[in-house]
């Protein structure tokens, strides 16, 4: 048989693997979480999450400067408050620790990009992602308070705001506060198609916000689904969100082709702690090789269309991008 079409000709050689790459990486695409939590001199390793801390603002420069000398120059800051209470009062006050926490890396370090996730299940005593009435969340209540946060992260000089809520109708309600304060210029980055996912456990274990009682599931979305992915992407979109994220990632790189292929934002991809967990568990007893591991899956996820991707993983990614792993 004679075969004429050998697609390994472009397979052989390691320069022409990578000139013909389809998907290309860049350290400017990676955002960092980090957890800021209240108080002084603090650092301490989550347990849930090997080689992931809970840091106070003042060791943020530190980390900032870390990050730099790989390249990273975006991070997304989570607050855990000393105290929670009923109206998660911490998450709007001007002294709150993720405004102390901007206020500290904008002053010291203005390079670094700061974007404020913005809950309040970290800083309610219920554990939920706004105010509860009757035993759920009430959503036209919430909304309110989101201003609020919002407000208070940007007079405290952050660069994006995150809402990660889920509320109805909480991408306008921000954007209209932020600019009758004059913060147009803020972009907000929704969490639009959030599913209520099993891959967040290490994350509330780590900011201690695990619901008291109930679960997420009224505000969170179901993962069954896909086409609820585009009414929530279309509706944040119409509301004013500059980029939209689909999180988790890696089970969820379906709804990030479709959402990426649908959307007139950029999309980013949110890898959840979970994901995180599983191979530093997986990689702690040589099941598999992390780093390996770690540029297959950041590549799976730009495959399926993301233009940015949220990663715990980012300051080992921005290593092997440089090192030509991967990109
Ligand atoms: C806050 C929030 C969560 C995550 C990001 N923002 C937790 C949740 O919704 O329960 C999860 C991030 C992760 O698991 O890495 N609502």
């Amino acid at each position: 048989m004679e075969i004429l079409k050998r697609p390994r000709r472009l397979r052989y050689n390691k320069i022409l693997r990578e000139s013909v790459r389809e998907t290309r990486i860049s350290i400017s695409s990676l955002i960092y979480p980090v957890f800021v939590k209240e108080g002084r001199n603090i650092k301490e390793e989550i347990a849930s999450m090997p080689g992931q801390y809970r840091i106070s603002p003042d060791k943020l420069p530190a980390l900032c400067d870390t990050l730099l000398e790989r390249g990273v120059n975006k991070i997304i800051i989570f607050g855990i408050p000393e105290k929670k209470d009923e109206a998660g009062s911490g998450a709007y006050s001007p002294d709150g620790v993720v405004q102390q926490a901007v206020r500290i890396i904008k002053q010291s370090r203005g390079e670094m990009y700061c974007i404020t996730d913005l809950c309040m299940c970290e800083y309610t005593n219920h554990g939920h992602c706004g105010i509860l009435k009757c035993g759920d969340v009430d959503n036209d209540l919430t909304l309110d308070f989101l201003a609020s946060i919002a407000l208070s992260q940007a007079a405290a000089g952050a660069d994006m705001i995150a809402p990660s809520d889920m509320m109805d109708g909480r991408v306008r309600a921000i954007r209209m506060a932020l600019d009758s304060y004059s913060y147009q210029r803020i972009p907000i980055m929704a969490y639009s198609a959030k599913y209520a996912s099993a891959f967040y456990g290490p994350f509330r274990s780590a900011a201690d916000s695990a619901p008291v009682s109930g679960d997420r599931k009224t505000y969170q979305m179901d993962y069954h689904n896909k086409k609820e992915a585009r009414k929530e992407v279309l509706l944040d979109i119409k509301e004013g969100a500059d980029i939209v994220m689909v999180k988790p990632a890696l089970s969820y790189l379906d709804v990030i082709q479709d959402v990426s292929r649908l959307s007139s934002v950029p999309v980013a991809a949110y890898s959840v702690s979970g994901e995180y967990s599983m191979i530093k568990a997986a990689a702690a007893v040589q099941f598999v090789d992390e780093a390996a591991i770690v540029c297959e899956t950041a590549a799976s996820i730009f495959r399926a269309g993301a233009a940015m991707l949220i990663s715990y993983f980012t300051p080992e990614l921005a290593l092997y991008i440089k090192e030509g792993r991967i990109g």
